[in-house]
């Protein structure tokens, strides 16, 4: 157990991000996107740590919302964002009183068909970013619709930003000015902004915003630091040292002998690899932490093992913690040296990783849990 991979979520820090949305999004109702497990954090405890600090929540899928419905997530707001709605779906949705995002013709009538009365139901509107919604001209025909739909209320206008992350993109103001001019005349709340809206773009706030990476910790802005904007990692990563080797120059470490030793060195083998998730893209040089230093992997990432080169004259032993992001290293950063983003790090964790949530410091009783068990 020991050696064990170990996923330390803190809900204290969650719950610091989301004060950290309403200090930038001021008055704004707030939906937590907790798709994905959680984005990967355990979309059961995160939505059990948020439930009295958000409005409402937003998955991608059905399943996700029942399996928060069935863990006592009842009377609070599940946005479903992407479900499709076929039959099976739809009776399901009028059971549990989720709230699907109707992006295409077809849902309403189906949801007509079945009866669904008293749904709350969200529309979509492709602003430009021409993944899911109606095109912006049929909002005021799809409002006409929801009008004749006996029993349908009408929750809110939707539209998803494509390149909010770029604070110098042109786009995000384009896509929110044909947003607005679309539907603010029309009834309902309307809602634009991600995390990159909500740090970056205040004419994105609109009347709710759909926070999901920067609840977690990580930036939602290509070109500032989660420090700077004042998040809290919410989830740090941790193994220990399992083997060290002593190498002399001109040897090699690991698959492909990649990394090549151009004086003797010392080289930490520690307990996690690709099998729990940890990128196999990310190559030599990748940061990582040792006893709360800062080293660098050396070699290639394999399924239970990585390498780390350790400085010289830095004390190592077996059983030396380890740290691959978190508390002390941005996930922003090793998922930049691993040339994918801290979202899909986050998700990418597999079962054999051990969650454990702690909130200020003291770990809940019987919340020490793994992946299989979220
Ligand atoms: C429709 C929608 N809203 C909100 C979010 C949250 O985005 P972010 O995690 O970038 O804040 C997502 C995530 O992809 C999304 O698809």
């Amino acid at each position: 157990m020991s050696d064990a991979v170990l996923a330390r979520v803190d809900l204290g820090a969650l719950r610091h991000n989301v004060a950290r949305v309403r200090a930038f999004a001021p008055g704004r109702a707030v939906y937590a996107a907790i798709k994905s497990d959680g984005y990967g954090h355990g979309a059961l405890p995160v939505a059990r740590a948020l439930r009295h600090h958000v409005d409402g929540f937003a998955v991608a899928r059905l399943e996700e919302a029942l399996k928060l419905r069935e863990g006592g997530m009842t009377g609070v707001p599940i946005l479903l964002l992407s479900e499709r709605l076929g039959a099976a779906a739809i009776e399901s949705v009028i059971r549990h009183e989720l709230e699907p995002l109707l992006y295409q013709p077809g849902q309403l009538q189906r949801l007509q068909a079945h009866g669904a009365a008293g749904l709350r139901v969200w529309v979509k509107i492709d602003s430009g970013m021409h993944r899911l919604g109606f095109p912006v001209t049929q909002a005021a025909e799809v409002l006409d619709e929801l009008r004749a739909a006996p029993g349908l209320t009408l929750a809110g206008w939707v539209t998803h930003l494509a390149c909010a992350d770029d604070v110098h993109s042109p786009m995000t103001e384009r896509q929110v000015r044909v947003f607005s001019d679309a539907v603010e005349r029309l009834p309902g709340v309307k809602s634009i902004a991600n995390s990159a809206g909500v740090v970056a773009w205040p004419g994105s706030h609109a009347d709710m915003v759909r926070p999901g990476i920067m609840l977690y910790g990580a930036s939602p802005l290509l070109d500032q630091s989660a420090q700077t904007l004042r998040l809290r990692p919410a989830m740090t990563l941790t193994t220990s040292v399992i083997s060290i080797q002593r190498l002399e120059a001109g040897e090699t470490v690991g698959y492909g002998a990649t990394w090549q030793a151009c004086a003797p060195a010392t080289i930490a083998v520690a307990g996690i690899g690709y099998g729990d998730g940890y990128p196999r893209h990310a190559g030599s040089g990748t940061p990582v932490l040792v006893n709360g230093q800062r080293c660098e992997l050396a070699g290639r990432v394999s399924m239970d093992m990585i390498t780390i080169r350790i400085p010289d004259g830095m004390p190592v032993a077996v059983g030396d913690p380890v740290t691959l992001w978190g508390e002390g290293l941005p996930a922003d950063e090793v998922a930049r040296a691993a040339g994918t983003i801290a979202y899909e790090l986050f998700c990418r964790l597999s079962a054999r990783v051990r969650f454990s949530y702690a909130d200020n410091e003291a770990t809940l009783p019987g919340e020490s849990i793994s992946a299989h068990d979220r």
